[in-house]
Formats: structure tokens, sequence, C-alpha cells
């Protein structure tokens, strides 16, 4: 070891913005693997597998989107993350990031929406939920794997990128039962979060695939005239997945709006 006494410059990322990266159903932290190298020169990121999904254990319900958010927001507060950071949910984690909104609206220093909906569960959806978890009981996750896969990306993916079809496929299969039937049931009690839009204060990111099967591209329209610090970018050739399906616009996007809120933030510093 020397003995010179000398001062040391270096690099820490963790001083950096935080982006807490909330995936969807089934999916894990594993979809966010194309964002991962990208990002961390502009963010730290953290991406948690929710409960019962990914290599998280498998833990029985019930489970709400309350607490899937409470977990997030949890485990920023183990990590001693300093809010706020911004927040960006995908489909079912854009659920979650509704409510950490809604009930921790101190730790959300901007807001990112990816391929998500505002609006509740209508009766016919919340029926389809029961018969999904009904699903997994008489068949397993593979049962609803097969019937989500086809379902999830643009007629170009489907055309031409076997290869993360067949990743995202390995990554819903590793949800347990449990996780799979809870997330049905959260996403299924899950608040109407329409009427908060128009209050929602912090800059808002929306991104979805022009051609998302899951949820049309109409309901990132609405969000976007109901938010009004909110900006929409629509990704050609993208279903669900778009930052599986066209990485580098999404990325480009998203770092775009990390930079920005990055600089807000140190105006009001
Ligand atoms: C998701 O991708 O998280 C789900 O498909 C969303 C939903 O079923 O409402």
């Amino acid at each position: 070891m020397s003995d010179q006494d000398f001062s040391m410059a270096f690099i820490d990322t963790a001083d950096r913005l935080t982006t807490l990266l909330i995936h969807g159903f089934p999916f894990s932290s594993a979809i966010w693997q194309l964002q991962k190298d990208d990002l961390v020169n502009f963010a730290r990121v953290i991406a948690p597998d929710l409960r019962g999904h990914g290599q998280s254990d498998s833990v029985g319900g019930p489970y709400s989107v309350k607490l899937l958010a409470d977990d997030c927001v949890d485990l920023m507060g183990h990590l001693s993350i300093a809010p706020p950071f911004v927040v960006n949910g995908l489909s079912m984690g854009g659920y979650i990031a509704f409510e950490i909104v809604r009930r921790y609206p101190e730790v959300v220093g901007g807001l990112v929406l990816t391929s998500t909906r505002a609006g509740a569960d209508s009766e016919a959806g919340k029926n389809g939920r029961d018969d999904a978890i009904k699903l997994v009981d008489d068949k397993g996750v593979e049962a609803i794997v097969e019937g989500m896969l086809p379902k999830l990306f643009s007629p170009a993916t489907m055309a031409s990128d076997s290869e993360v079809i067949e990743y995202t496929k390995e990554v819903m299969l590793e949800a347990s039962a449990e996780g799979v039937k809870g997330a049905l049931a959260a996403m299924r009690d899950r608040p109407d979060s329409t009427e908060m839009l128009s209050k929602i204060e912090v800059p808002t990111l929306i991104i979805h695939g022009a051609e998302d099967k899951i949820v049309p591209v109409s309901e990132a329209q609405a969000m976007h005239e109901a938010i009004p610090n909110s900006r929409l970018v629509v990704i050609p050739d993208a279903g669900h997945l778009p930052n599986l399906e066209q990485p580098d616009t999404y990325n480009d996007v998203l770092i775009d709006f990390l930079e920005e809120v990055e600089e807000l933030m140190s105006e009001d510093e």
C-alpha cells in the first residue's frame, strides 16, 4: 500500500439522477436489458423484479398495485436513494407508477409512462382476469405466456426478430404461478387513475408503440391530452414492448427526457 497523500479524482454514477424502471406483466427487470448499458452514462438505473416475477421470491397473494408500489418505494429506501427520482412504468408497471404518484408524490421528479393506460379494467376486463387466474390454476403459467406472446409484438418484430420473441418468452416463463395470479388480481382491482392525470405536475414522457395490440395508442393520446406537462412519442414498428423492439429510438427519447429532468432539478436547487 502507498503512503503518499494525494487527492484522487473519481467518477461515481450513484450521484446521478436515478430512474426506477418498473416492468409489466408477467415480465421482470430482464426486459430492460437493452436500456441498462445505454442509460448508465445518464442515470442510475434501479429495475426491480416485482414479487413473484423474475428472480424475486415467489410470494403468495393477495397482491394489489398499492402493495407493489410499496415494494418499489421500500426498495429505493433500502438502497438509501434520495428522492426525487424518475419513475418509468411499462404497462402494469405504469399502473404501479400511478399508485406511486398518488401515494408518494414527493418521490417523483419525473414520470415515464410506457405502453400503459390510466383507466381501470371494465367489467369484461375483470372477468377476463378471473378467467386468466383459473387458466393458471388449470394449465400453469405456460398457458398465459402462449396466449400473450403473439399479441406483444409489431408485425415487423414478428417477421424479423425471433431472438427478441424467444428472449421475451423465456423472461415470462420465469414468473411463478403465485406471482402471475397475484399480478392479475392486482390489475383487476386497480383504481382508475384518469381523474388524477390533470393534477400530475412533474414532467411526463409518454412512450407507446404504434402497433400496440394490448394497449391501443389512443390510450397514450388520451393521457397526453390530460397531463399538462407531458410529451407523447409514438414509436413506429413497435408493439407493446417498444424498449425491446426499437431500443435505439426508445433509449434516445428516454435519455433526452432524463437529461431535461436532471437540468430542471439542478435549476431548482
Ligand atoms: C402488461 O403488459 O403489463 C399487461 O398486459 C397489462 C394488462 O394486462 O393490463
